[in-house]
């Protein structure tokens, strides 16, 4: 039994014995984000899996993030707290759908979103993350069709910055689907002036009164930098934590879905990570993410090639 263990002592003691580097996305528990090594978006947490010189990652976030750092970091023991930690827009695109959708259009690239399966990623020519999309897409030849998937909210947004069009794969993220537009103009009114900062998975109804868009990193940064002193967040409520711990003085106020608050916004995959788990992690080093050096090798083709443009 757990009860009765300090897990955040015990942890620790775990993180040295085993070389360890706990990293968490900003969707994670407090309490997670907190004892983390290193807490960051999509793409930041790539890049320190690539880098780290530990020999284990335990991985608090999703299955494709820690898939992610088993590819860039073969040699490394990857762990997730609980491998149940799926994601939606991964379900909504199994490989072989996407193979056939690929070979039905094969004059397009595919370009393609970090949250689906390695299988996916195998199948795709370019990776992007929702804060290296834009500086990618720019560096893709005017003329060159492309395929864009599996979000459909994050390729909509894209295609209408840039003036072009994509064939979306129409995946949708179920947390940020669950925002209402209603809710959100309510919330407003109550804060006149107040910025809404919303992530790109946001259906164009809610990205219509965002004042700024981004990825969960370029969200902290505006909610830092800027003057206000009231602001609405349109992404997974629990990054609201960073924003309060750097700016206390400040008031941050999640999105609400269709029943006026944020709570059917928590995004239930992330949710699965508990503390519990993180010690069992680390102290069995299980579950382990494996993977086939084949279809490794063929994701990290697609992967490697953001890592490169992304810059
Ligand atoms: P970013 O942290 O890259 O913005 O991604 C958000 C997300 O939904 C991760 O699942
Ligand atoms: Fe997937 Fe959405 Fe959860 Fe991110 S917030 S892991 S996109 S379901």
């Amino acid at each position: 039994s757990l009860k009765g263990l300090d897990l955040r002592t015990e942890i620790d003691r775990l993180r040295k014995e085993r070389n360890a580097v706990i990293l968490a996305h900003y969707y994670q528990k407090p309490e997670i984000q907190d004892l983390a090594d290193f807490v960051g978006d999509s793409l930041d947490l790539s890049r320190k899996a690539e880098a780290t010189d530990a020999d284990v990652i335990a991985f608090c976030g999703v299955r494709f993030m820690a898939e992610t750092a088993k590819i860039l970091s073969p040699q490394k023991i990857v762990v997730l707290p609980d491998m149940d930690a799926g994601c939606s827009l991964e379900d909504s695109c199994p490989p072989d759908q996407f193979k056939a959708f690929r070979e039905a259009h094969p004059d397009h690239i595919a370009l393609t979103y970090i949250n689906c399966s390695a299988a996916v990623k195998a199948l795709s020519d370019i990776i992007v993350t929702s804060s290296s999309a834009q500086i990618i897409l720019d560096q893709i030849p005017k003329d060159q069709k492309i395929i864009f998937g599996p979000d459909r909210h994050l390729g909509g947004y894209l295609s209408r910055k840039s003036g072009r069009d994509m064939l979306l794969w129409p995946g949708v993220c179920i947390v940020h689907e669950a925002f209402s537009e209603t809710e959100l103009l309510k919330l407003k009114a109550q804060h006149p002036g107040a910025p809404v900062l919303a992530h790109p998975e946001c259906p164009p109804h809610i990205l219509d009164h965002a004042d700024h868009v981004g990825s969960t990193s370029s969200i902290l940064d505006y909610a830092l930098r800027s003057p206000d002193e009231t602001l609405i967040v349109a992404t997974e409520p629990h990054i609201i934590h960073q924003m309060e711990k750097a700016a206390p003085h400040k008031t941050f106020i999640g999105a609400p879905g269709a029943d006026g608050n944020c709570n059917c916004n928590m995004c239930p995959y992330m949710a699965l990570n508990t503390m519990e788990k993180l010690y069992v992690a680390l102290r069995d080093l299980q579950p382990r993410i494996e993977m086939d050096e084949e279809l490794r090798l063929a994701a990290k083709k697609s992967l490697d090639r953001m890592l490169d443009m992304a810059g």
